[in-house]
């Protein structure tokens, strides 16, 4: 039986402007069959991430260039079809960078077997580059201790409301800021948050001062502009600055200027970094295995939104932008 494989492929970069549909290509063509050391997999779900529009731009540095016509990069969790790896067979499931297509061929050591059970989405979530960028960035960076306010931007994303979460495991209080009052209720009312601010709503800088009136000690940003600039005006002695994304840059064309507040880093003696979750891909199985376990135990909630259809990819990506996804942005291909 021959085989299809239905593929986007990159065909313009994004810079300075919001993704189109013309920035990808559909192209539809045979399978071949994997080589020494190599499975074929299906794709069953790809995961979406901001960094993907940066990875077409070529930012950043921190990964591979891509050219037009590669196909579009992006990680996903499939079913293996056949194998030339050891220890891999037919039916096992795996993730990796799969790309935006129904079948993919990697090696072994781009593959990383995971078990076929009710988790199987959550390896590209909470079990996944968003959790474990939450679990490391905080408890590595932002070192959260018994009773600090913790401020996490992006809040009602894939990576902000677990980043909440495991604050709230390490006893801090944490207030949320994200965009809707719907995002803002789930997570008060279902992820335990103590507050959160509707910042398309809400008057940030007043809300601010009034639920964090002993200032930030941790403040987790996602977003960068304005909203972070306005919140390093109120962090506290010796606050820790993790940042994480700057989604409200993603697409623009010429920068701002840096943040006016960043000086307040001085008169409250505070540091700020940056993290690209890759560089703790080496204690990523611990760091699973314990976020499985809050999950299981009923600690830890995380929510899904699957669209469908792998001629969707391009709109799903740009949902994203606009915060359309409510919690982690996946796709079912077939
Ligand atoms: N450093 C790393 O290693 C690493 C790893 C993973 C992710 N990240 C970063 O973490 C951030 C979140 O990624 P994610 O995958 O978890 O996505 P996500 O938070 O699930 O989705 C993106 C969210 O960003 C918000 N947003 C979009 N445009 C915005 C703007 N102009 N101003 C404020 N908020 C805006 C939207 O929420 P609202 O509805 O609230 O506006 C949207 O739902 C991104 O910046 C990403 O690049 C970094």
């Amino acid at each position: 039986m021959s085989l299809i494989n239905r593929q986007w492929l990159i065909n313009d970069r994004p810079r300075g402007r919001p993704i189109l549909e013309n920035d990808f290509r559909w192209t539809e063509g045979g399978v071949v069959g994997p080589g020494p050391g190599e499975a074929l997999v299906r794709t069953r779900y790809l995961s979406f991430d901001p960094a993907q529009k940066g990875w077409m731009e070529n930012l950043g540095g921190y990964m591979a260039p891509t050219e037009i016509g590669d196909v579009m990069r992006g990680s996903g969790v499939g079913e293996v079809i056949s194998s030339n790896v050891p220890g891999l067979v037919p039916g096992d499931m795996v993730t990796g960078l799969l790309g935006w297509q129904d079948y993919a061929t990697r090696s072994g050591r781009e593959l990383t077997k995971v078990a076929d059970d009710d988790l199987l989405t959550a390896n590209l979530g909470v079990l996944g580059t968003t959790g474990m960028t939450a679990f490391f960035g905080l408890n590595k960076i932002g070192l959260p201790f018994v009773g600090d306010t913790l401020v996490v931007t992006g809040a009602g994303g894939a990576t902000g409301s677990i980043a909440g979460q495991i604050g709230k495991l390490a006893g801090c209080r944490v207030i949320g800021v994200a965009g809707g009052e719907r995002k803002c209720r789930w997570l008060v009312e279902e992820l335990g948050f103590d507050e959160a601010i509707d910042y398309k709503a809400e008057n940030l800088a007043s809300r601010i001062a009034e639920l964090a009136p002993g200032g930030i000690d941790v403040l987790w940003d996602n977003v960068g502009g304005s909203i972070f600039n306005e919140l390093l005006g109120y962090i506290a002695l010796h606050a820790r600055v993790v940042v994480c994304g700057g989604i409200s840059r993603y697409e623009l064309g010429e920068m701002p200027a840096g943040p006016e507040n960043y000086f307040n880093l001085v008169f409250k003696r505070a540091r700020m970094e940056g993290l690209i979750v890759i560089d703790y891909m080496a204690e990523f199985a611990w760091a699973r295995a314990r976020l499985a376990a809050w999950i299981r135990e009923g600690r830890l909630r995380y929510q899904e939104d699957v669209q469908e259809g792998l001629e969707n990819a391009p709109k799903t990506l740009a949902r994203l932008f606009t915060g359309e996804n409510f919690g982690k942005q996946l796709l079912k291909v077939a």
